[in-house]
């Protein structure tokens, strides 16, 4: 009975600690691209496109091509390497959330 309820509050305390799946929330990794792509994805120079408001399944292709080696760019696959797909879901929601 003790067990259960120590677990039934972990579980939780887990659940409150976790950051909730709003698609506005700032992914960490979103730190690795704004010095390219600008703040909230509004990049200012030509040769880096604009994120934001871009719609999120063209940003989640556009990622996992570049992971997975359809799509070549030797700088966005370098930054897209390391991604996993909760990860490119979470940046894609991101940046098309962005206005
Ligand atoms: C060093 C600069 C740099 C960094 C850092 C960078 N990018 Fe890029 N990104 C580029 C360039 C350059 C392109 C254009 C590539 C091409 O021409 O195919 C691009 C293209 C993209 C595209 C495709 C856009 C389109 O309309 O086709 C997406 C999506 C993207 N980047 C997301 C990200 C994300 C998310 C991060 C952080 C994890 C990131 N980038 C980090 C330079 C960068």
């Amino acid at each position: 009975m003790k067990k259960t309820t120590l677990a039934l509050l972990a579980s939780v305390a887990t659940l409150t600690l976790a950051p909730a799946a709003n698609a506005a929330e700032e992914p960490a990794k979103v730190k690795t691209c704004v010095g390219c792509h600008g703040q909230g994805g509004h990049s200012v120079v030509p040769n880096f496109p604009v994120l934001a408001g871009q719609h999120a399944a063209y940003l989640e292709k556009a990622l996992k091509d570049f992971r997975d080696g359809f799509r070549h760019n030797a700088t966005m696959q370098m930054f897209a390497k390391g991604l996993t797909d909760d990860e490119i879901k979470a940046l894609a929601a991101y940046y098309s959330s962005q206005k």
